[in-house]
């Protein structure tokens, strides 16, 4: 009988079931053979013979190593100066090599005793040192330097994209789950794959073809790395009830094993609406790395996810209480998830074919997960979480067939170092200088008592082999790492970012809330009917929901950067306002941009009339001259310049709307472009600092950094809301999107379309974030308001 679609279907699921599980079985059965081998080794204590003569060997090279270098890598905040340490001490290179051929061998599975890796190595290692040693180079994880990076080879849509998204991990990551690691990982990991992918780029590939490339390894990246802190993590997490982690995990294990999203529907428990974003999300990515697989791949991909994904659960359900796993259940799991996370990576190209690559991923990973391990002993185990450390620390007392872990992690130690790398003396140095800074690392981190404490419970059964080894610790100089000291300066980076954020918004909400009632218009005039309704109007308009970006920015500059009196500085923060509402107001009118709507309600002359918004827009930018004339406790001279120079912004700005308006229809030239929004727009920005710089009487070499600055921020938030005008919401803008192709306006966005707009957008925040670090004042507010112009919704 013919099968139907259905049944056939089926049949098809099943056969892919089939698949999965009987490759799952195999590389279960190969860890096993990987494990009982490195059992064995243990009980002959193989670490004791061999590594205690290679750590011999280790210690000489490392004494007869000139000048000794001890400068301390992960006091962070130093990282440039640590850098320039290097350099001075003619360590750099060193350094930089040591890392570089780890990252080969680990994280690309690289023999790197052949002569072609070698000369890679050194190739970048010569590039990267030119980098680090640029002194133009700003923060390494500034977006201005990732956006300059992602010029230089053409990635700016990339750029772009990967900002949305990892704005959009930012909403849907709940508050219970750590923010900072989280994008740490997925960054850890989009870094990941680019450099599988630029390893196995060919010199004479096209740019865009490279550009091609590098887009996608991106953008799987993303997908991949999503897995991390959207499964892995979320799991871990104690939010989510039992019964909720059961059915997530449910569905990612369905998902894998029949290579289709199961639809989120019957979910039971409280956190639904939150599971439903990030599954959503989840899925987006699981469909992406399925239709951009390489088709040769493809059953590679679900084999290694689905192993991944497995072990992990597996490892994840055990219980620290339970007294009965066996060593065989407890280091399986770990060879298998350590090495599967490296081949899935590997499983997103088609790779140059080199057999012994995944081989030496296979043996590699569980290296790795015993040193992180151990690392992470301390939080393990006050999660209750089970890892051989863990796990023997609990039980050993009763258990005395456990393996020590301590003994398992050397004894993959000389495996690798001689069996898999063939005892190459300068793959064994590399190894060792990792394991020991990783004790270095774990000694500063916990303290000299706790350290002592650890390595007492977890001795080896070998004296002598113990004291080479806490010597070797002690003593060894030049052990760090580079990617140690990037995840080092990440982390902070990430955090201090947060801080940064919420300091940001919190004086923006501070400041508003206070400067607001200054901005009422009082009647001057005793004959009230003189001032009907002009005042009225002039009050209807800045009382509408402005942003107040402007004052704001003042008010930071004069009193935070300057230190100039809150309560003398009050008419200067009304002088800026009046004049850019006024502006505001002209701008609106019929016969420029005719607008219906702004801040939220009808514009002036929609509500009174157009002789009445002309009028009121004149009288504010008179009532700022006046406000000036009251700065009585400062010099007059200085007064004087500053009313000269504020009188001048606004004679600019009118040349700014005129150019505007003539330039309707017309295909303007980039610079002709940025002239326009400097003078309708930039000069506003320029005169809120530089207002406060002139009372502060600050000198010509930093007003020039201000205007530079002004210059660009400026520009950047025009191009925005020339964005915002086809992207935005009139709800959200308070003034009417699609106002431009209505009036046919040369706007940036006109000109030059979406992704060029955006492109000019960040030229100009890298240019005024640059600019910044030139500044003597604290940047932190501006560098904050930066990222505001460019992520505002209004
Ligand atoms: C609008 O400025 C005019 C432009 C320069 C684009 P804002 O966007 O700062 O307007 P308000 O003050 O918040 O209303
Ligand atoms: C305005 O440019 C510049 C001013 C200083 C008024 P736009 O015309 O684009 O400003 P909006 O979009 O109306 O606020
Ligand atoms: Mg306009
Ligand atoms: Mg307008
Ligand atoms: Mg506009």
């Amino acid at each position: 009988m013919k099968k139907t679609i259905l049944e056939e279907w089926t049949d098809m699921v099943e056969q892919k079931e089939n698949n999965i599980t009987n490759y799952y079985i195999h590389a279960e059965q190969k860890a096993s053979d990987y494990f009982q081998l490195l059992f064995t080794q243990v009980k002959e204590k193989r670490y004791a013979i061999e590594l205690a003569s290679d750590l011999k060997k280790y210690l000489r090279h490392k004494r007869s190593e000139n000048r000794p270098f001890n400068f301390d890598q992960s006091s962070s905040k130093q990282y440039r100066q640590y850098i320039q340490h290097l350099t001075k001490r003619g360590k750099l290179d060193n350094y930089l090599e040591r890392s570089i051929s780890y990252i080969y061998m680990r994280d690309l599975g690289r023999d790197i005793t052949t002569a072609s890796i070698q000369q890679r190595i050194h190739s970048v290692t010569d590039s990267l040192r030119d980098y680090l040693s640029n002194p133009s180079q700003t923060e390494w994880f500034s977006l201005s330097s990732l956006y300059r990076l992602a010029q230089n080879e053409s990635l700016e849509p990339t750029f772009f994209w990967l900002m949305e998204k990892l704005r959009h991990v930012s909403s849907v990551i709940p508050e219970e789950l750590d923010h900072v690691h989280a994008k740490r990982k997925l960054i850890k990991i989009i870094a990941g794959v680019l450099i599988h992918e630029i390893e196995e780029l060919n010199q004479d590939v096209s740019q865009e073809e490279r550009a091609k490339r590098l887009d996608k390894a991106v953008r799987i990246g993303y997908c991949y790395g999503l897995t991390y802190p959207f499964i892995d993590d979320l799991l871990d997490a104690s939010f989510l009830s039992d019964h909720e982690k059961e059915q997530y995990a449910d569905l990612i294990r369905s998902t894998l094993l029949s290579g289709r999203v199961i639809p989120f529907t019957n979910w039971k428990g409280k956190n639904r609406e939150t599971i439903k974003r990030i599954y959503q999300e989840l899925a987006t990515a699981f469909d992406y790395l399925k239709t951009n697989q390489e088709r040769e791949n493809l059953e590679k991909f679900y084999q290694h996810a689905y192993l991944f994904f497995h072990s992990q659960e597996i490892d994840r359900n055990k219980e620290l209480t339970n007294t009965h796993y066996t060593n065989e259940e407890l280091y399986v799991p770990i060879i298998l998830k350590s090495s599967s996370s490296r081949r899935i990576v590997r499983s997103f190209q088609i790779f140059t074919t080199d057999d012994q690559i995944e081989e030496r991923m296979f043996y590699y990973g569980i290296y790795n997960q015993l040193a992180d391990d151990l690392a992470d002993l301390d939080q393990d185990l006050a999660d209750g979480s089970v890892t051989p450390y863990t796990y023997y620390l609990t039980h050993h007392q009763k258990r005395d067939d456990l393996i020590n872990p301590f003994a398992l992690y050397w004894t993959v130690i000389t495996y690798l170092i001689h069996d898999v790398f063939h005892s190459d003396r300068n793959t064994c140095f590399i190894i060792l200088d990792r394991a020991i800074n990783g004790l270095k690392r774990l000694k500063q981190r916990l303290g000299y008592q706790r350290y002592q404490e650890l390595m007492k419970l977890f001795q080896v059964d070998d004296k002598a082999f113990e004291q080479l080894l806490q010597k070797a610790v002690r003593k060894s100089k030049n052990v760090a790492f580079f990617d140690k000291l990037l995840r080092d300066q990440m982390v902070n980076t990430l955090e201090n970012e947060q801080l940064q954020k919420q300091y940001f918004r919190d004086i923006l909400k501070k400041v508003k809330t206070e400067i607001n009632p200054l901005f009422k218009m009082e009647e001057k005039n005793n004959e009230q009917h003189l001032n009907h309704p002009l005042i009225d109007a002039a009050n209807y308009s800045l009382q509408g929901d402005g942003k107040r970006i402007r004052p704001i920015l003042t008010w930071v500059m004069a009193i935070d950067g300057y230190k100039l009196d809150k309560k003398n500085i009050i008419p200067l923060l009304k002088a800026i306002e009046y004049m850019h509402t006024a502006s505001l107001i002209f701008d609106d009118l019929p016969s420029q941009d005719n607008a219906q709507i702004r801040r939220g309600r009808k514009t002036v002359h929609e509500v009174y009339s157009s002789a009445v918004a002309e009028l009121a827009g004149l009288f504010m930018t008179q009532r700022a001259v006046e406000e000036q004339t009251t700065l009585t406790q400062y010099d007059a001279e200085t007064v004087l310049e500053l009313i000269a120079y504020s009188t001048k912004i606004t004679q600019e700005m009118c040349k700014g709307q005129i150019i505007d308006l003539e330039s309707k229809g017309k295909r303007l030239t980039l610079a002709e472009l940025n002239q326009l929004c400097f003078y309708k727009t930039g000069i506003g920005f320029e005169a809120s600092i530089m207002m406060p710089a002139i009372l502060a009487k600050r000198d010509e070499e930093e007003r020039t950094i201000l205007r530079k600055f002004a210059y660009h921020a400026g520009i950047a938030f025009q191009v925005k809301d020339d964005l915002l005008d086809i992207e935005g919401d009139t709800a959200i803008l308070g003034k009417q999107a699609g106002i431009d192709k209505q009036n046919n306006s040369a706007t940036f966005v006109a000109i030059l379309g979406i992704e060029g707009a955006k492109k000019e957008m960040w030229n100009h925040y890298c240019e005024a974030f640059e600019s910044l670090q030139k500044l003597s004042v604290d940047t932190a507010f501006f560098e904050q308001f930066l990222h505001y112009i460019i992520n505002r919704k209004r």
